[in-house]
């Protein structure tokens, strides 16, 4: 098995209703170790950057709009195939389509304001968690 890293984002939605606890304990209990972690809020640019991929999306500016809209929570995490194991535990995109026991079931609101992001690919996990940490701010 290879530990890897991946990247997570706790959303606007999830801040809000003071659900990060309740989010990372999740996180944790599925074997992954929080490596790094701070709360940020987005600015237009920055959200717009990191969310580029989805640029020509009709969603595109409601999202960065949601992800602007309050403080977020971005973390590094870790552990044996940590990309597969946070999108198991995160669900699926779509609450309505989430496994029972997911993040995204227990917690989402919508499509939108699905609570938590994480990496889908180990590419992406290394440029999305470039975005926002230096490799000295990441404790293993
Ligand atoms: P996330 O995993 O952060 O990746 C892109 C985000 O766009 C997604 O979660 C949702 O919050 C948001 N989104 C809004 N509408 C859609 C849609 N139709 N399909 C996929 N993602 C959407």
């Amino acid at each position: 098995m290879v530990v890897e890293r991946t990247f997570s984002i706790i959303k606007p939605d999830a801040v809000e209703r003071n659900k990060i606890g309740e989010i990372t304990a999740m996180l944790e209990s599925s074997g992954l170790r929080i490596v790094a972690s701070k709360r940020i809020k987005l600015d237009q640019d920055k959200a717009a950057a990191f969310y580029k991929v989805h640029a020509d999306k009709p969603f595109f500016q409601s999202l960065c709009d949601f992800m602007c809209s309050g403080p977020i929570i971005v973390q590094v995490l870790e552990g044996e195939n940590a990309i597969q194991k946070n999108r198991e535990i995160m669900g699926a995109t779509n609450p309505d389509e989430a496994a029972e026991g997911t993040i995204r079931k227990q917690f989402a609101i919508s499509l939108e304001k699905n609570s938590i992001h994480g990496s889908d690919s180990p590419e992406n996990a290394i440029i999305e968690i470039n975005h926002f940490f230096n490799e000295k701010d990441i404790i293993s």
